[in-house]
């Protein structure tokens, strides 16, 4: 992999960040809901990588909770990383590195949505216990997934609550 510089991302990213997410997802329109996230800098962890100055990858982290418990946890989501650089380990950089961020902010654990066979690497396990926000159609049961971070474990039992951008169903839908 090229040197890849991973750092949380300023107002000047935003157009390289807009133009990533249609190329990477060009069936989804994950664009309202990222720049969405980008104006709440209290509850999202914004990571860009770069290589020779140009960001190639994002991903964001958001702050949630467990309904009924005190616990910080996040929920990892959207990621994204450019065409011609994938397969490259710069998806798993990105994660890595918010990983390390969450777990120095007390973060607890992260949960994602998304293919358990990239996710695994990276420390995911399905999650029974924790529901997500929306009740998931049963092939996408196995795609809800957690880690628990070095601090304190993840709550036994619950439902993630997560902050107004990502109250959408449409967002836990196929
Ligand atoms: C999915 C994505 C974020 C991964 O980032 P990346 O930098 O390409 O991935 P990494 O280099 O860290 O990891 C590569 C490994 O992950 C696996 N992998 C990559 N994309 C995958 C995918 N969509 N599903 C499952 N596994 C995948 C491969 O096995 C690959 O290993 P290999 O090349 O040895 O076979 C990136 O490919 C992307 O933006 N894709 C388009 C959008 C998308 O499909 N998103 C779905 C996930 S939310």
């Amino acid at each position: 992999m090229e040197r890849i510089e991973i750092r949380e991302s300023a107002p000047g990213d935003l157009t390289p960040i807009e133009a990533l997410y249609p190329e990477a997802f060009p069936n989804e329109d994950l664009l309202p809901l990222v720049t969405e996230l980008l104006r709440e800098p209290t509850i999202a962890l914004s990571l860009v990588g770069i290589i020779e100055r140009s960001p190639v990858g994002h991903v964001m982290f958001t702050t949630c909770g467990v309904a009924g418990g005190s616990e910080k946890v996040a929920l990892l989501g959207p990621l994204a990383v450019a065409p011609a650089r994938q397969r490259q380990g710069i998806g798993s950089a990105l994660v890595r590195a918010g990983l390390q961020r969450l777990d120095s902010f007390g973060v607890t654990g992260v949960f994602v949505l998304g293919d358990p066979a990239y996710y695994r690497r990276l420390g995911f396990l399905p999650e029974i216990r924790i529901a997500p926000p929306y009740p998931l159609p049963a092939e996408w049961r196995g795609a809800w997934q957690s880690r628990s971070l070095s601090n304190a474990g993840l709550p036994r039992l619950g439902k993630l609550s997560v902050p107004r951008p990502w109250l959408q169903p449409a967002l836990w839908a196929p």
